[in-house]
């Protein structure tokens, strides 16, 4: 749904001033602050540093809404280079206006932008609002299935 009677959003590159915003809407999401992994983040992936990377975040006139956390992954496991959004949360208050759709909008462009022709994101199964998200942006069961076993110390 379109945002309406509310302030516009803007999607841009994430920078040093967004990172207390950021922490907090993660932390809404799940529970846990994580101020040291979110400055690595935004080494790692903010303000355009390297070409294959997106931290970008929906602020409108008041504060930063959402972010959106990708890059482009070369040949992982023998396949051609895709897009992978490894993140995306918006304020509760603001979702279903459309937020999330910008996010993954602005980050498949970026994508585009380098040549990938498909993008991928992986999600637990127990969060069917995040695959309702997913799901309404067009996005389908891959061709792959996530292992794990837990390490013995
Ligand atoms: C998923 C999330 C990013 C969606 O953000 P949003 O700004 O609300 O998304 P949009 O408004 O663009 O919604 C787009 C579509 O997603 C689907 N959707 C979004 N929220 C939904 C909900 N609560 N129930 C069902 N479908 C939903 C709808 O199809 C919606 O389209 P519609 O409004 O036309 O029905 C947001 O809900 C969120 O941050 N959730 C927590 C994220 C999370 O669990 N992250 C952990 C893994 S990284």
């Amino acid at each position: 749904m379109a945002r309406s009677g509310r302030d516009p959003v803007r999607v841009r590159s994430a920078q040093p001033r967004d990172l207390g915003e950021v922490i907090a809407i993660d932390a809404g999401i799940t529970g846990m602050r994580k101020p040291e992994y979110w400055g690595e983040i935004l080494q790692r992936y903010g303000s355009g540093r390297r070409r294959q990377r997106f931290f970008l975040v929906a602020e409108d006139a008041s504060r930063v809404e959402g972010f959106a956390i990708g890059e482009v992954r070369d040949w992982e496991y023998g396949m051609p280079p895709c897009g992978w959004v490894f993140a995306i949360g918006v304020r509760p208050d603001a979702r279903l206006e459309g937020i999330g759709t910008r996010l993954l909008e602005a980050i498949c462009q970026g994508f585009r932008r380098l040549g990938v022709t498909q993008v991928r994101t992986i999600l637990a199964r127990d969060n069917p609002l995040i695959l309702s998200f997913f799901r309404s942006q067009g996005m389908m069961a891959a061709p792959f299935i996530a292992l794990e076993k837990d390490l013995e110390p």
